[in-house]
C-alpha cells in the first residue's frame, strides 16, 4: 500500500485530499475483520469514489483539460468495477477475505494505473490553476 505524501500528488489540494480519503477508507476496509463491517466501509468508499469523480471532472471541465471525455470513461468504468465488487457480498456469494482480495485487487490497479497514469496529467493544470490564483491574491 502506498504511504501517505506518494508520487501519485497532482498539486490540487481538494483531489489531493480526496485521493488520500479513498486510500485510507480502503486502509480501513483492509483491518476489517467482519463481512458486516467490511461492507460499510465500502459504502463509503462507493460515496466517496463517486464524489471524488464529480469534482475531479468539475476541474478538468473548468481547465479544458482535453482528454475528459476519455477520462470519464475510465472513472465509469471503475464505478461498475466497484458497484460489482461491492454487490458481490449482498447477493450473498463470497467469504469477507475474497471480499476484501477483490476490493484490493481494484484499488492497486487504481492507484496504479489511474492515479499514476491518468490523474497525474492534471498536475500542469493544478499548477497553472494555483499560478493564477496567487497572481489574482496580488
Ligand atoms: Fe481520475
Ligand atoms: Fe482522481
Amino acid at each position: 500500500m502506498p504511504s501517505k505524501g506518494s508520487s501519485y500528488l497532482i498539486g490540487h489540494p481538494e483531489l489531493d485530499a480526496d485521493h488520500d480519503a479513498m486510500i485510507s477508507i480502503w486502509r480501513e476496509l483492509e483491518a476489517s475483520r467482519t463481512m458486516e463491517t467490511a461492507k460499510m466501509v465500502a459504502v463509503r468508499l462507493m460515496n466517496e469514489t463517486s464524489a471524488h469523480f464529480a469534482r475531479e471532472e468539475e476541474f478538468m471541465a473548468q481547465c479544458r483539460f482535453p482528454e475528459l471525455g476519455r477520462h470519464r470513461a475510465l472513472h465509469s468504468e471503475m464505478i461498475s468495477s466497484l458497484r460489482r465488487v461491492l454487490l458481490s457480498p449482498l447477493m450473498g456469494s463470497g467469504k469477507h477475505e475474497d471480499f476484501v482480495l477483490a476490493v484490493r485487487s481494484l484499488m492497486e490497479k487504481w492507484i496504479s494505473v489511474h492515479l499514476v497514469a491518468e490523474d497525474s496529467k492534471l498536475a500542469p493544470y493544478a499548477r497553472s490553476q494555483s499560478g493564477r490564483m496567487a497572481l489574482a491574491r496580488r
